[in-house]
């Protein structure tokens, strides 16, 4: 059984890219490992943000995680800033982190380009990102592919601090990706993101995801009904494999290469299958929101789990790393 961490940011709504990109796969995980899932608000501060509203966000996040299937009998489900460790790993990790790999991360020019003044902590994200991970010795990272480099830069953390203070302490951790590892805004255009406004909802009524669906971008070269479709490249076709059978998957594949149904044809399938899928998440988180507590409790044996294999680790590192225990 391998141990996996996973976590998401408190930035906005749960919404079908984050959801088919990981938390589908964390949903499934569970049943199948020892799973940690975070929500990560010390990651979200990276970006300007509003003060009064992040704890709500947090909250309603968690509160999306469990609606969306996460079992909290079977995963830890935690607030990063919950367990202070985090922060903690995160400086020691600094120490063999080198400053261009973090200066290369994609992630971090994109943003650092529409931000006026660029804050170290937006540089030092994927170093927190690898603190989070660590921390648990997890080994397997259900993520989409926008955080691969971050992975990537991971390891090599980890080889570096290996190499430094104790052969093989941190394992290499893998990411595992799901079918739909990017899926894209409605517009066709960039990855689906709340900041975009170009998502669907987890929680949309159905005639909202109708409304959302219908217009919708396809492949580009489909220009009429009565050419043929290519569904490796359409968009809508990556949220059929989240939300669509196998049986169903090859059928609207095969209507599409040989023109045998339009592109609004294929969707209402899909809209059927989404509402199918989506409604019943809609009324978890409905009964959730009228017992506010049960989210509270829920996060609070969460963080407790956490910090307790946190401290272990952490124990270990103080001590490879040469530091004078506290009670010396
Ligand atoms: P975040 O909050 O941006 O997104 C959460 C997860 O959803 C995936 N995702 C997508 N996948 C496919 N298509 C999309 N349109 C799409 N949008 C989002 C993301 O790849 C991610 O897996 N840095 C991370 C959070 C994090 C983390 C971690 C992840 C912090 N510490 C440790 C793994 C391990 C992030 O910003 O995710």
């Amino acid at each position: 059984m391998a141990r996996v961490f996973s976590g998401i940011q408190p930035s906005g709504e749960l919404h079908i890219g984050n959801y088919l990109g990981a938390v589908q796969n964390w949903v499934k995980l569970q049943d199948l490992h020892e799973c940690l899932f975070s929500v990560v608000d010390l990651h979200a501060i990276t970006q300007p943000y509003e003060a009064g509203g992040l704890a709500q966000r947090t909250e309603e996040m968690a509160l999306s995680l469990l609606a969306a299937g996460l079992d909290p009998d079977k995963s830890t489900i935690f607030v990063q800033s919950h367990v202070a460790e985090h922060t903690e790993l995160n400086w020691l990790l600094t120490i063999v982190t080198p400053l261009g790999e973090l200066e290369r991360q994609t992630q971090f020019k994109d943003k650092s380009q529409r931000q006026e003044s660029v804050s170290a902590g937006l540089l030092n994200y994927p170093v927190l990102q690898a603190a989070d991970v660590l921390l648990y010795k997890a080994t397997l990272v259900p993520v989409g592919e926008d955080q691969l480099q971050h992975l990537e830069l991971m390891r090599e953390i980890v080889r570096r601090w290996n190499a430094r203070f104790g052969a093989d302490f941190f394992p290499e951790p893998q990411a595992q990706l799901s079918t739909a590892r990017r899926v894209l805004g409605l517009d066709g255009q960039a990855k689906m993101s709340k900041s975009l406004g170009n998502t669907i909802g987890l929680f949309d009524p159905p005639d909202s995801i109708w409304e959302k669906l219908r217009p919708a971008a396809t492949d580009p070269a489909r220009k009429t009904r009565k050419d043929p479709g290519n569904p490796d490249i359409c968009n809508v076709f990556t949220i059929h494999q989240g939300f669509s059978a196998p049986a169903v998957q090859a059928d609207v594949a095969h209507k599409c290469r040989t023109a045998g149904w339009g592109c609004l044809d294929c969707k209402r399938v899909l809209a059927d299958n989404m509402i199918a899928a989506l409604t019943p998440m809609r009324e978890r988180a409905a009964a959730l929101r009228a017992d506010p507590r049960r989210v509270r409790d829920v996060l609070r044996a969460g963080a407790a789990k956490a910090r307790a294999l946190a401290r272990q680790t952490m124990a270990e590192v103080r001590r490879r790393m040469g530091l004078l225990p506290a009670e010396a």
